[in-house]
């Protein structure tokens, strides 16, 4: 594996990998990298032979409280990890490569649907999401890119703009990966002290509860939603969201829709938990 910073060295080494007639796949990451990252590139190494993983704390899609320069940065653990897993790049370039004429000065954005969920409560994330998986798009014009399910609403939104903008690139993306007690693998969990830490797999744990009742039959998605989000709150969470919805855009669904999604956001201390869980029911 190289660890390449430029630009122009990453370009050189795609394009010998495509006049060989490679199939190119990226895997986007702010590094730290834990088993959720690792399962992208086992299902990258599926369907491509030249393996990119992208490393970049992105200053634009965190807020100004939101903890940038606390963003655990473990760049030698991250190339070591990756030893193991063939990959051909890690490109890791400092912040004047990717934004050489300052932050923000060309933004991709897809507005209806990042005002919602997270994107309310994040203004300007998901602006900073798509305008540097569009700059990753466009350095390493793979194949395809896979993401996690994970962050489903960033999923939406970089398949929305990879339609619109007519990206020629497959997205592809893995359910997500989980400790033992449910939780979901996150970055975040390392700043959950042991009381947090113990309460935190509560929010899958209800997600889920809630799956088990629609798939019993229930179709009060509201009360639903507005029970889980009591539940939480009571057991000691600070419940920004629980909602159902429908997985394709993310709207509001009706009692016909089938292919739904149940999303969560909660805070415990000062760190932000996201999971989700998606459900198809039969009409
Ligand atoms: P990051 O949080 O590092 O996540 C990188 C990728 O790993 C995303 O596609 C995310 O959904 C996926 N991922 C994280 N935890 C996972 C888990 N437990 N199971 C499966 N997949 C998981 O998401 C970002 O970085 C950034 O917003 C980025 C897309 C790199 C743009 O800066």
């Amino acid at each position: 594996m190289e660890v390449v910073k430029t630009i122009k060295q990453t370009r050189t080494m795609v394009g010998e990998a495509k006049k060989a007639g490679k199939k190119v796949a990226l895997v986007p990451t702010m590094g730290n990298l834990h088993d959720g990252h690792l399962a992208l590139i086992d299902e990258a190494k599926k369907y491509a032979d030249f393996v990119i993983c992208s490393s970049f704390v992105n200053p634009t899609q965190f807020g100004p409280q939101e903890g940038f320069d606390k963003y655990p940065r473990t760049s030698l653990q991250d190339q070591q990890k990756l030893t193991f897993k063939s990959v051909a790049i890690l490109f890791s370039p400092p912040e004047y490569e990717m934004y050489p004429f300052g932050r923000n000065q060309t933004i991709v954005e897809v507005p209806h649907i990042t005002k919602t969920l997270c994107g309310a409560a994040r203004p300007g994330h998901f602006k900073g999401v798509t305008t540097v998986v569009s700059k990753l798009f466009n350095i390493v014009q793979p194949d395809i890119a896979v993401f996690g399910e994970k962050d489903f609403q960033q999923l939406v939104v970089i398949k929305k703009m990879v339609r619109e903008l007519f990206y020629p690139i497959d997205i592809l993306s893995i359910p997500t990966v989980r400790e033992a007690d449910g939780l979901a693998i996150s970055s975040r969990n390392s700043f959950l002290n042991k009381t947090d830490r113990t309460l935190a797999p509560q929010l899958y744990a209800t997600l889920s509860s809630v799956k088990y009742k629609m798939l019993a039959g229930e179709r009060q998605f509201t009360k639903l939603a507005e029970e889980a989000h009591k539940r939480l709150t009571d057991k000691g969470f600070t419940t920004d969201y629980f909602e159902i919805r429908d997985a394709e855009t993310l709207e509001r669904c009706s009692e016909s829709s089938t292919h739904l999604v149940l999303l969560g956001a909660v805070t415990l201390g000062n760190t932000r938990l996201i999971d989700n869980i998606s459900l198809t029911l039969k009409s």
